[in-house]
């Protein structure tokens, strides 16, 4: 038997703007998104903010409905849409965060098992990396390099295609 060990390395920044410009703004996006939660059962407002390889971002924020699975995380929201609105163009970075008026929100948002799946095969069809920004409605942001690194040993699809 060979014993294997998986390292992941992050960072962290006290406040945004330790952040250069472009990853601030859509920090502040990811924040300011959170007033468009539609999360009357949770009252856990999440806001996501993607920027594309072409320049353009692309928002969401969590969607939630009386049947509860039926609703979606902010993270795929904004996934989903741009790669909707802009098939095929690479999602370079995505911004989230979260805030309740229910609960006290003590740690940065960190992304579901099925938003990081969905994430990471966008990243890995776009081969390049997506990089992370997560954070709580104010103090510090957690930087992830790419989806990848939260999601090891991931499930590709690729034996689902045909040879
Ligand atoms: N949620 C997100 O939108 N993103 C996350 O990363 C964590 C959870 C949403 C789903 C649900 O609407 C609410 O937060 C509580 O789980």
């Amino acid at each position: 038997m060979i014993r294997k060990e998986l390292r992941l390395h992050f960072s962290e920044v006290d406040d945004v703007r330790s952040l250069p410009e472009d990853e601030q703004h859509l920090v502040e996006l990811a924040r300011e998104m959170c007033s468009n939660a539609y999360a009357p059962y949770s009252a856990f407002y999440v806001g996501a903010a993607i920027i594309l390889e072409n320049g353009e971002i692309v928002t969401g924020s969590n969607q939630e409905n009386g049947a509860y699975p039926s609703g979606l995380c902010a993270e795929r929201v904004a996934a989903f849409a741009a790669s909707s609105i802009f098939p095929g163009v690479a999602m370079t970075k995505i911004a989230v965060s979260a805030r309740s008026n229910r609960v006290k929100v003590e740690d940065p948002v960190s992304p579901c098992g099925a938003c990081r799946q969905v994430l990471f095969e966008y990243e890995n069809t776009q081969k390049a990396p997506m990089k992370m920004l997560l954070s709580k409605e104010d103090g510090k942001v957690v930087i992830i390099e790419k989806i990848q690194d939260l999601l090891p040993l991931s499930f590709t699809g690729n034996g689902l295609k045909r040879i």
